[in-house]
């Protein structure tokens, strides 16, 4: 029988300096996707998918992220005042509850791995959720939805979210090696961080989101630095492996790096396209920039898609399962 997820895990202490100025005095985790915060979109996504605590691992200039999952006391009462049922209501269904929240720090940047293991004693002996949250993953269901799908169907082990990307990209990140099971999950059976191109096993990437046994922190624990000299994540699954399964979800939907600004700018676009609220009218005022700048470049050189796409590096354009 498996073990119910009820706890996810956020790193955010990363300093965001691809961002500055504009990281300077907030967390790059508070910039927004049209109104909501990167982070809460993170968050969104556990929720949905049935985590009942949200587990923070922050570093030093933080602190907004503390109190944008608190309670607003004054601009609340003020809101009621005025009437503004809407908002209120919207900064009530962001909220977790009292106590299901909860915040460590990562004092030194010593890589992803340290950070998780920073949350070792709030997470405790169970299996619980990590999301990248710089990694926005639009699907419906979302990503960690469909993953604990799998975990439940499988019986347990561990879940890893998998992506293709172009061959010239797989020295970029995690890669994985697999087998396909009977029911087209993937069982993962390598993993290597930020490999020589000649020296990926797939072009199938970890893309962000995982769930992971308790037992990753002894593995952890026991892991030197690795690629980078950080203390790598993907080192201590490689050690996990050996004893449990790794399960490869490979995700349908829409990935955007929004630790890159490209990657950030097209988060943007695309959530604010599938706003009800203002998809329609941003289009039309889209397609009207587009082509007012269109026409301003008759005379420059055009860009091609192509080479936008491989400044995005990491954007991914499927059609959403
Ligand atoms: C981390 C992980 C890597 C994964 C990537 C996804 O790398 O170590 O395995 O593929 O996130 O974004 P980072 O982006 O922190 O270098």
């Amino acid at each position: 029988m498996h073990r119910q997820i009820r706890k996810a895990v956020f790193p955010v202490a990363g300093l965001g300096t691809r961002f500055l100025p504009a990281t300077k005095a907030i967390p790059k985790e508070m910039l927004t996707i049209v109104d909501r915060p990167v982070i809460q979109m993170a968050v969104d996504e556990a929720r949905e998918a049935g985590i009942e605590h949200f587990v923070f691992v922050t570093g030093r200039n933080k602190s907004a992220i503390e109190d944008h999952f608190d309670k607003q006391y004054e601009l609340e009462s003020t809101l009621r005042k005025r009437g503004k049922s809407h908002a209120l209501d919207l900064l009530e269904n962001d909220l977790p509850a009292a106590g299901e929240t909860s915040f460590t720090r990562q004092q030194e940047p010593l890589g992803l791995g340290h950070a998780v293991w920073c949350a070792r004693h709030i997470v405790g002996d169970e299996p619980f959720a990590l999301l990248l949250p710089d990694m926005i993953m639009q699907a419906k269901p979302g990503c960690l939805k469909r993953m604990m799908d799998i975990y439940a169907q499988q019986g347990g082990g561990n879940v890893v979210a998998v992506e293709e990307v172009p061959w010239k990209d797989v020295n970029r990140y995690g890669v994985v090696g697999f087998d396909r099971t009977s029911n087209g999950v993937m069982m993962i059976n390598q993993m290597i961080e930020k490999p020589p191109r000649d020296q990926a096993p797939s072009n199938q990437i970890i893309a962000g989101r995982y769930i992971l046994q308790p037992g990753i922190f002894e593995k952890i624990a026991a892991a030197k630095a690795g690629a980078g000299g950080e203390i790598q994540l993907t080192d201590a699954m490689i050690a996990l492996m050996a004893e449990q399964p790794f399960w490869g979800y490979e995700f349908a939907g829409t990935t955007f790096d929004c630790g890159d600004k490209l990657g950030f700018l097209l988060a943007n676009v695309a959530h604010g396209l599938a706003r009800e609220d203002i998809g329609p009218v941003f289009r039309d005022a889209l397609e009207k920039l587009l082509i007012r700048h269109r026409d301003s470049l008759v005379d420059d050189e055009p860009v091609a898609d192509s080479d936008l796409l491989e400044k995005v590096g990491r954007k991914r354009t499927r059609s959403v399962a």
